[in-house]
């Protein structure tokens, strides 16, 4: 196992019918934005029972925090805030609104000179040593924004990544219940999203990490069990709720400590988002596979293991095992309805040349976890999924 350095401040309320804590949580003297998206939160009344929650503290709304969040509408979000000095935001809502609010809790203590500099530090912590407090009320099991301290924001067409020490939401309430108005297809790509999180952790090379191993193996089994009886049942709560902790368990950095990571599928994926408009999840449904077909020789040993503790397989020769593995890991993704073919998306040669291209300006040019996957490869990868 490598040396590693894990704080993770971020407080969870996990349950149904916990709405009034929020009272307990947030200062009793805050001025508090409260941040969502479209019109989910509203419509079904998630935004009225938090209103009622924060009781006389004074509130002002953001709305309209899009998917794959807009640079542009989160600088219209940060000039609101400083006009109501706004002093606590409370982003009720998917990843995107969760993302969004961590760049606004940022951008708040800056000149509108300096937004886009939060964007220019990919993986590094931005180099910033206070933000807003924020709290968040997840509506969509996806990303575990909801317990980490990462974002990602779109500006120009490209998908910019950011992470800060001093965005992890204060607390965060896990409500099973609010999940149950979301779209079939939401629950998919949730289930897809959290599923890959685990695997870009878990699926390098070893290095004897027995508690990561172990609890990735869990995590992905419980998605491989729950995910599809949420995505077919609404009334099944037990399920929803081993969904639900899935996903923020995926990337809350408990599985990420002292291993290798790979985040290729992601990296491809989030530029396939930022051309095509395929929601993330999806993307990662399509890149995955032929990513690990392609890398069968550098992943063998994880790859074996994989097979054997988190599908099961037993019999055959290595080869055999992990081959079935890479194939029930597609069979599942094709049970949730996510296609894991680039050509359903309409994307041609010249797509993929594009996000090639994407990459290489991002800098991207490099991945996996040894750093040897190159935009060659990248290419046969993609070429391999039309
Ligand atoms: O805008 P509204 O009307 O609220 O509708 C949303 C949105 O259209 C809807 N929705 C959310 N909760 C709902 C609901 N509809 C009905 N009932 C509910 N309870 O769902 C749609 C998608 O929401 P979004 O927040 O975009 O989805 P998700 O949670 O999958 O977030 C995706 C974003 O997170 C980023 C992605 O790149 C993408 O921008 N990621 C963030 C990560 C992180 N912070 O750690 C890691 C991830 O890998 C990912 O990259
Ligand atoms: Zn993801």
């Amino acid at each position: 196992m490598q040396d590693f350095n894990y704080h993770n401040p971020t407080q969870i309320v996990f349950g149904q019918n916990r709405f009034n804590e929020i009272d307990k949580l947030v200062p009793k003297d805050a001025n508090v934005m409260i941040t969502y998206g479209g019109q989910s939160a509203k419509k079904y009344g998630t935004i009225d029972k938090v209103i009622k929650a924060l009781g006389s503290r004074k509130i002002v709304e953001f709305s309209g925090i899009e998917a794959n969040p807009k640079f542009e509408t989160l600088v219209r979000a940060t000039e609101l805030a400083k006009q109501q000095q706004v002093t606590y935001l409370l982003a009720v809502g998917g990843g995107s609104v969760m993302d969004g609010t961590k760049f606004i809790a940022l951008a708040v203590l800056k000149p509108d000179s300096e937004y886009q500099d939060i964007l220019s530090h990919g993986f590094a912590p931005v180099p910033q040593k206070e933000a807003l407090p924020l709290a968040c009320v997840a509506t969509l099991p996806a990303t575990g924004s909801e317990m980490n301290g990462f974002a990602v924001i779109t500006l120009n067409e490209q998908k910019y990544p950011m992470f800060s020490p001093e965005v992890y939401p204060q607390f965060s309430l896990l409500d099973p219940d609010l999940t149950l108005t979301l779209p079939k297809e939401q629950i998919a790509n949730g289930v897809a999203d959290a599923f890959i999180h685990v695997i870009e952790q878990y699926l390098t090379y070893p290095v004897n990490a027995k508690v990561q191993d172990r609890t990735a193996e869990g995590i992905l089994k419980t998605l491989i069990e729950d995910g599809p009886v949420t995505y077919l049942d609404n009334n099944n709560i037990e399920a929803r709720k081993n969904f639900m902790w899935s996903a923020t368990s995926a990337l809350n950095g408990n599985i990420g400590v002292g291993v290798p990571q790979d985040w290729s599928t992601h990296m491809i994926g989030h530029e396939m988002t930022a051309l095509f408009d395929i929601a993330h999840g999806r993307t990662l449904g399509i890149v995955l596979p032929h990513l690990l077909r392609a890398r069968k020789q550098q992943k063998h040993a994880k790859l074996l293991q994989y097979a054997e503790r988190v599908w099961d397989i037993h019999n055959g020769t290595e080869e055999q095992k992990v081959d079935e593995a890479i194939t029930k890991t597609e069979a599942f993704f094709n049970s949730l309805d996510i296609v894991t073919r680039l050509s359903h998306y309409n994307i041609d040669e010249q797509g993929i040349e594009k996000i090639i291209s994407n990459l290489n300006k991002m800098g991207m040019t490099a991945l996996s976890e040894t750093q040897d996957l190159g935009l060659d490869e990248v290419r046969k990868i993609l070429l391999s999924a039309l």
